[in-house]
């Protein structure tokens, strides 16, 4: 589609959109002043924070600080992408889709997929005919029967049966007219030597994996005794990427947004046995490491993610790995622990689905899991034993955006340790050094940096989001901010994108009165812009407040950067660096410069 044609088909569709009658559709609204208010679709609430404005065709919840445009509040409402959120509306709207045309690859690929899902889908329909209905599926039935999995669980999961035969599912599959070529790019079927092929799956209870849009992808099979490998899968297809796919999401996703919490389990099984026991925000990662594309398909449905992996060793470490992958997602994560038998499918047949509910109560958020780990893994009455507890806990601290969490764990850690804070601290230093110089962290995290030694002020942050709603009303006054301050005075790295994108914006020419402009920030910027702009702030001479905030953003700089210099100079005195007396002398000429701001 050229982009042109693409954009123009977005601009329609939102100015034809209504956001308080979009709105109104999902969330009774009422009208005060100039705004609309009602309840929060995005989290529980019984008064209203949610709050729509027509002017500007934004709406921002005070409660959980989302925001964003009508687009936004359809992607978010439905878990719909951005774009086809916009082709809702457009539909809403009666209007039609601009024409794209498909490039052959794009059409082929497309009927493989076609292809691949149906003969996985007939797949599904076999083995599952094969374990409640024929004599085969005797001794699986009563396999899982015995495991606590009853009718109910493999109707829900379509749990099935693949018969101890080389060649049943080929055979049926032939007479059905599906090629053997079909058979194999699926995985349902091997190529033989000689000639033919031979079926995949044979003598094992079936595991459909199934993706959100209901599409059977592939299979997991376990044998139904001691013999190996315990479970057989599916290659990867074009369908089944095993990095992307979550088993029994496609069960899990409502339960999961009404309880706004997955939690992520090792084994079939174990999601299986969850589900059966009625716990049913409940998904498998499969056994392979989690990835980043998984949590962030959970993230679209929850606020919040439990792990609960096996309790062996190997278990452990998937959790610490799992652990430094969703680090840094802004969800919030913990970690539930398994007393009692190896895996949850064992604890909870054992103790039952209310004993697993107070596991996932007192569940440990990230940090102290793995600072407990750390401590529980190292004898740390000895110098090996801290520094290597130091090493471990130290690129979780570093990470971690919250200044007043780490400053606890800091104190908690070298009071256990019996070693100063300061060394701690400095750890955390080179590693953020360190990885500023590998360049392996993002442009963000180096700035994140002083986080740790800054404290939230918020009334500079008030002062940013003012100066951004004026910048945003006003693009005139946007070169007069930018002659007085540095981008990165600004403490909220929201504030310093937005404030970047304006000063682009006005260089281009561009005005953020064109409607989707905003478009291009990344979703938190986008969140934060909302809240900027819908924030109640009292008007007053602009000018006057323009001027007002621009020095309360200084103020705020210089009083961290005072502080900062302050804190490396006592480090740097206490470990007998004579390097201090050049931070004081930074830390005075700084005071002196904050108080004649206040001459
Ligand atoms: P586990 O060995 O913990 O199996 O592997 P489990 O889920 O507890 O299985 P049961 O209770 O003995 O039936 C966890 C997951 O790792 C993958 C499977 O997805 C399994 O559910 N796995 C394990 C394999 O893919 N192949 C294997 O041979 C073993
Ligand atoms: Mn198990």
């Amino acid at each position: 589609m050229e982009k042109i044609i693409f954009n123009e088909f977005v601009e329609q569709v939102l100015t034809s959109s209504d956001i308080v009658v979009v709105v109104s559709e999902y969330v009774s609204l009422k009208k005060k002043g100039t705004k609309y208010w009602g309840c929060c679709p995005f989290h529980n609430e019984k008064t209203p924070s949610f709050s729509v404005s027509p002017d500007k065709g934004l709406f921002y919840c005070f409660g959980c600080q989302v925001g964003g445009n009508v687009a936004s509040f359809i992607s978010k409402y439905e878990n719909i992408s951005w774009f086809e959120a916009i082709k809702l509306l457009a539909q809403k709207a009666n209007i039609p889709l601009p024409e794209k045309e498909k490039t052959s690859e794009e059409i082929a690929r497309e009927k493989e997929m076609h292809r691949l899902w149906n003969v996985q889908d007939l797949a599904k329909d076999f083995f599952y005919a094969c374990l409640t209905k024929t004599n085969y599926g005797i001794e699986a039935k009563n396999y899982l029967f015995g495991r606590g999995i009853g009718q109910n669980i493999i109707d829900e999961f379509k749990l099935g049966f693949a018969p101890n035969a080389w060649d049943k599912l080929s055979r049926a599959f032939k007479k059905r007219g599906i090629s053997d070529l079909l058979l194999v790019k699926s995985g349902l079927a091997a190529e033989r030597k000689n000639e033919g092929v031979y079926d995949r799956f044979r003598n094992r209870v079936i595991f459909p994996i199934i993706d959100e849009k209901n599409h059977v992808v592939g299979f997991g099979g376990r044998v139904l005794d001691d013999s190996q490998p315990k479970y057989l899968n599916s290659p990867e297809t074009v369908i089944f990427n095993k990095r992307n796919i979550l088993f029994g999401l496609h069960l899990a996703r409502e339960h999961i947004k009404k309880e706004r919490c997955a939690i992520v389990v090792e084994g079939y099984m174990d999601a299986v046995t969850a589900h059966s026991n009625g716990i049913k925000n409940v998904v498998a990662s499969l056994g392979t490491a989690f990835t980043k594309q998984q949590a962030k398909r959970l993230l679209r449905y929850a606020e919040k993610i439990l792990f609960a992996y096996d309790s062996d060793a190997a278990g452990q470490n998937a959790t610490v790995r799992a652990l430094s992958i969703v680090r840094n997602l802004g969800a919030e994560v913990s970690v539930i622990s398994i007393p009692d038998g190896k895996d949850p499918d064992e604890f909870i047949r054992k103790h039952g689905a209310e004993a697993f509910r107070k596991l996932a109560d007192h569940a440990l958020p990230l940090l102290d899991y793995q600072v407990d780990k750390a401590l529980r893994d190292y004898d740390y009455t000895t110098l090996d034993g801290k520094v290597a507890v130091v090493a471990d806990v130290v690129p979780v601290l570093a990470e971690t955006d919250n200044a007043v969490e780490v400053n606890a764990y800091i104190a908690k850690i070298s009071q256990t340790l019996g070693i100063d804070e300061s060394a701690v601290r400095s750890e955390i230093q080179k590693y953020l050094q360190k990885n500023k110089q590998d360049n392996n962290v993002k442009k963000g995290q180096a700035i994140e940096m002083n986080t740790i030694v800054q404290r939230v002020d918020s009334a500079a942050l008030g002062a940013e989001r003012h100066i951004i709603r004026l910048l945003w009303e006003d693009n005139n006054i946007i070169p007069y901010v930018e002659a007085q301050l540095q981008i990165d005075e600004f403490k909220n790295k929201d504030h310093r994108e937005i404030m970047q994108f304006l000063s682009d914006v006005h260089k281009k020419g561009q005005s953020t009165s064109d409607i989707g402009i905003s478009l291009n920030l990344s979703d938190s910027a986008n969140n934060e812009l909302s809240r900027c702009l819908l924030n109640e702030f009292e008007d007053s001479d602009n000018v006057q407040l323009v001027d007002d905030c621009i020095k309360s953003i200084h103020l705020a700089h210089l009083k961290d950067l005072y502080e900062k210099h302050r804190l490396r100079a006592d480090q740097l005195e206490r470990m007998g660096d004579e390097g201090f007396l050049q931070e004081l002398a930074e830390s005075q000429r700084i005071k002196y410069e904050i108080n004649k701001m206040y001459d």
